[in-house]
């Protein structure tokens, strides 16, 4: 197969994890012979520094163009302490978001077994769960106007929904349940938000056509609650933009680190991979970041190209990185095992070099 990808690193860790996606998809396209091209281009705070926009045309353009993204992460310090600015990183990826329409983004949570006692929550709590996220990632407030009084003291952000945008994600959603544990809860706040009610009432119409799917409702803060006091009661969860931003990171902690979780997210026509932990600047060029989150978006990406199994031969090469403890410092304190060694340990796998551990 031949693949064109466009490569959005970034800020912050974004450069370092996501080489060694790109070492591990490299390792993939010699291995089982397929043609992958990568393209970088600018995106977020370097993207601003050097032509004053979040997302240059050359970048959208390229996305336009190639058959998926592989990002990384956007952000810089002096924009996050500074609520005055107008061209802000986190635009790049919102405008990329709508532009290409990458209204479904999926966001699966599942722990490793060697890291049952990683995660602050109890190993009896957390065994067993497996979830996938459904997160809206076009709408909501995120996209809905935004107002500021000229005297700077209301603030508004419109949080707006239409039946065809939630119809067109909750049909991705049922037809993953249907092939996982066909289970799919809803999390809302239909108790108090007029958009939450009409959430409400449309995958109700839109579960009509998946029978043998059972639906379930939960308000957003008992939800909260609920995941990380039973994680094993959910298996497809469905919800809105904010709500699937804010839960995905709680749910992490299962996993033990944010630093394993990666996400897809899907348009008509497009695609776009990235890890859901953000540009932490103080681990950036410290060798210290775990690439993990990334090289699952590549083995996802890989997986909505048909390329199962070139995707499973990365989630094994990261299962054995994780059973034999090469791990960074967020999973192992004591580690000497880096962003680097962890990439070349995975790339060495998929080359099925004997000596794995060179180091
Ligand atoms: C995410 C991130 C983004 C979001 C930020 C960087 C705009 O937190 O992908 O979860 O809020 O969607
Ligand atoms: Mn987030």
């Amino acid at each position: 197969m031949n693949l064109k990808i466009a490569v959005l690193s970034g800020d912050g860790i974004g450069p370092e994890v996501i080489l060694q996606a790109k070492k591990v998809l490299h390792a993939i396209g010699t291995v089982y012979e397929h043609e992958i091209v990568f393209e970088d281009a600018f995106i977020g705070a370097i993207a601003i520094d050097k032509t004053g926009s979040a997302l240059p045309e050359q970048t959208l353009n390229l996305c336009l163009n190639t058959d998926a993204v592989l990002f990384g992460a956007i952000g810089d310090p002096k924009y996050d302490n500074n609520p005055d600015a107008k061209v802000r990183p986190e635009q790049g990826l919102l405008r990329l978001r709508k532009e290409l329409g990458l209204f479904a983004n999926i966001r699966p949570i599942k722990p490793y077994t060697a890291l049952l006692d990683s995660s602050p929550l109890k190993k009896e709590i957390i065994e067993g769960t497996d979830i996938v996220i459904f997160r809206e990632l076009t709408g909501g407030s995120y996209f809905g106007e935004k107002k500021l009084n000229d005297s700077g003291t209301i603030a508004s952000d419109l949080c707006e929904y239409s039946e065809v945008e939630i119809a067109r994600i909750a049909h991705l959603a049922f037809k993953s349940a249907q092939n996982r544990r066909k289970k799919l809860t809803l999390i809302d706040k239909s108790n108090v938000l007029e958009t939450s009610r009409l959430w409400r009432r449309v995958v109700k119409t839109v579960s009509e056509n998946y029978p043998d799917v059972a639906l379930d409702f939960l308000y957003v803060d008992n939800a909260a609650m609920q995941i990380i006091l039973n994680p094993r009661q959910f298996d497809v969860i469905l919800t809105e933009n904010l709500f699937g931003d804010i839960l995905s990171d709680e749910a992490s902690v299962i996993t033990g680190s944010i630093g394993l979780l990666a996400s897809a997210s899907l348009g008509t026509t497009n695609a776009l991979f990235e890890p859901i932990h953000g540009y932490n600047p103080q681990a950036k060029g410290k060798n210290t970041a775990n690439p993990i989150a990334s090289i699952l978006s590549a083995a996802m990406l890989l997986e909505h190209f048909g390329l199962h199994e070139e995707a499973k031969k990365i989630y094994e090469g990261v299962e054995i990185a994780i059973g034999y403890g090469v791990l960074t410092t967020d999973l192992n304190a004591d580690s000497k095992f880096g962003t680097n060694e962890i990439g070349e340990f995975i790339s060495n796998f998929i080359f099925n070099k004997d000596d794995l551990l060179y180091f």
